[in-house]
């Protein structure tokens, strides 16, 4: 069987892979007719189990304008996901009927157990409060495009960052790139979790502080990443109503930033970005939310190995150091996909400094007794 390459970590792709995937979508925005039929004859499936606007109409859009077909569901309970089916079950039949999928699911690491029974590539479309690493393709390439960089970079990072997947994604990838600095911005309670930070610890060049206030930070960004305090991951509905408006940017606090600092969100926006800054030319979400349209056409293309004469490399699936599937250890994040489906087996991964890290969402596996 022909190794099937999957999207479920922002950091399944090497910067120099990132870099050949930006530079077709570049083609695509230069030249969309080039590509009207790269994916005739393909299917993009789209397994939704949790709501979207964007993610999924942009990928139904990117298939669409390459020339292929879609189907799949965007409210699990019209599927026999109401019925009880496993997600194994459900990507092994899918993969009998569609060439490529795109999953979004509630619990974290749901994506990632679809990609170990499936027979085409899996997409992580967000999985819960961990990963969205193809926004993070979009926020990229959007840096990529306003900055000129995607490193050296002052990076505030605002809102909730404990539930925001696409803080956690955007973290991680551009950890990779050297000298990038994060001003963290949220409330106490909100703070981004403590595995983030360890894998920008372990990235040897990132650096992090942690405010409370736009205020504390804006005057020295390259960019403002904004997101919305995440209501549906809250388990406390009074918890979220403290801290709802604890960040909000305003025309007001925008006059304190850099003439060139660029403000992005991967929306939707409750009440965070205040409606008149859109009117600053420095206010880039609509054009990112475009762009993500074709950074996944050029996803799509890649991952079907349908990139024409663009692009003759391959995108490999970069395995993390070492998984070993232990039986006897449970992952201890409750809201890991190993505590909802049967039928997983626990696997974790091994890193160079002997951290084990849960293989489907990421958690640190605790040392267990007697264990140095
Ligand atoms: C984000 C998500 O789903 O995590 N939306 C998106 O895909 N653009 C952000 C959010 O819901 O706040």
């Amino acid at each position: 069987m022909l190794e099937v390459r999957h999207l479920i970590e922002p950091t399944d792709f090497s910067t120099q892979e990132l870099d050949d995937l930006f530079s077709l979508a570049d083609h695509v925005i230069q030249d969309p007719k080039r590509y009207g039929s790269q994916c005739k004859g393909k299917i993009l499936v789209t397994l939704f189990y949790e709501p979207s606007t964007r993610t999924r109409f942009s990928f139904e859009a990117a298939m669409m304008r390459l020339g292929g077909n879609i189907l799949g569901f965007s409210d699990p309970d019209s599927s026999s996901v109401a019925k009880g089916e496993s997600i194994p079950d459900t990507i092994r039949i899918v993969s009998g009927y569609a060439d490529i999928a795109v999953m979004r699911h509630p619990i974290e690491g749901g994506p990632k157990a679809a990609s170990l029974y499936s027979r085409i590539p899996v997409i992580n479309a967000g999985d819960g409060g961990h990963q969205h690493p193809t926004q993070t393709l979009t926020d990229l390439y959007t840096i990529r495009a306003k900055k000129g960089r995607l490193d050296h970079l002052t990076i505030g990072i605002c809102g909730d960052l404990k539930h925001g997947r696409t803080t956690h994604s955007l973290a991680m990838a551009m950890s990779r790139y050297p000298g990038n600095r994060y001003v963290l911005i949220s409330p106490e309670e909100l703070r981004m979790p403590s595995y983030i930070l360890e894998e920008l610890d372990r990235s040897g060049s990132a650096t992090y502080r942690q405010v409370k206030t736009i205020e504390e930070a804006i005057g020295q960004l390259d960019i403002l990443y904004m997101t919305r305090v995440q209501r549906e991951r809250f388990s406390d509905p009074k918890e979220y109503e403290r801290v709802k408006d604890a960040c909000i940017l305003t025309v007001e606090k925008m006059k304190a930033a850099p003439s060139d600092m660029i403000v992005l969100h991967p929306l939707p926006r409750v009440n965070e970005i205040e409606p008149e800054v859109d009117q600053d030319p420095r206010a880039c979400y609509f054009q990112q939310a475009e762009n993500g349209m074709y950074v996944r056409m050029a996803l799509l293309m890649t991952l079907l190995d349908e990139t024409g004469d663009f692009y003759k490399g391959k995108i490999v699936h970069v395995n993390r150091p070492m998984i070993s599937v232990v039986e006897t250890e449970i992952c201890q994040n409750p809201k890991c996909i190993t505590h909802y489906e049967a039928a997983l087996r626990q696997r974790f991964v091994t890193l160079s400094n002997g951290t084990r890290l849960c293989d489907y969402c990421g958690a640190v596996l605790e040392k267990s007794k007697g264990e140095k």
